[in-house]
């Protein structure tokens, strides 16, 4: 394999020295190690607007609101994989994040199907697997295969550093890491030798019919 693998990071949180970034920094050390590369990008300061279902993105390829939603897209088309954090704010992911990502995922185009996701998720104390269902929603509507690790990826902290004490929780984001970047060098063999998966006709049906 000649390319280097690249991740793409998003964390939802405001905190930079926060308890995501800490689960997210030992992915990070996991991905320094196997020589992959990554950019790890803090999304909660930011002003990020929702979608407004306009439907501009359908002629444009991109998101009318010309903010980091765009930069992300770029990123994530070049990226091999997608991780990302959130801590949980009333059992779901942040408000920040999610804006992001529901206007990331729509406005774009680009071919996401085999790019790895994976997410992790941070609460002081509980909605961990609601908001951890919550994110991989993202992946598995784009045909994205998602990676495990050996528990729910979630790790507990309320003030910023105190996930440093969930060890399981560190471990857990680490073997994460680990079991993303096999994956995603598996999907880059399958699809030197065995070419990707034929794509299914496109069919657009409601439930009202
Ligand atoms: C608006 C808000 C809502 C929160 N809701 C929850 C919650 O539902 N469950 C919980 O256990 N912790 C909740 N927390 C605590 C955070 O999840 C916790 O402080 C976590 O460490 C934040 O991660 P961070 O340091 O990466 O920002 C909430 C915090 C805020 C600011």
């Amino acid at each position: 394999m000649e390319k280097k693998l690249r991740v793409l990071i998003l964390n939802g949180s405001p905190r930079a020295k926060g308890n995501t970034a800490l689960a997210l920094k030992e992915m990070e050390s996991v991905f320094g190690e196997l020589g992959v590369e990554y950019e790890d990008i803090l999304l909660g300061k930011l002003a990020i607007r929702g979608c407004m279902a306009c439907g501009a993105c359908s002629k444009l390829g991109r998101c009318v609101h010309d903010d980091i939603v765009n930069e992300l897209a770029a990123k994530f088309e070049a990226a091999d994989g997608l991780v990302i954090g959130s801590p949980v704010y009333y059992g779901s992911a942040n408000g920040t994040l999610v804006s992001a990502l529901q206007r990331l995922f729509y406005s774009t185009r680009f071919d996401k199907s085999l790019k790895v996701g994976a997410s992790v998720v941070c609460a002081r104390r509980s909605g961990c697997t609601a908001t951890f269902d919550e994110l991989n929603k993202f992946f598995t509507i784009s045909s994205m295969p998602v990676a495990s690790s050996r528990y729910w990826n979630n790790i507990h902290g309320g003030a910023p550093g105190e996930a440093e004490a969930d060890a399981e929780g560190r471990a857990v984001a680490r073997q994460l890491a680990r079991n993303m970047v096999f994956l995603m060098q598996s999907i880059a063999l399958g699809r030197e030798n065995l070419g990707l998966p034929k794509e299914e006709p496109r069919a657009w049906t409601n439930f009202i019919r």
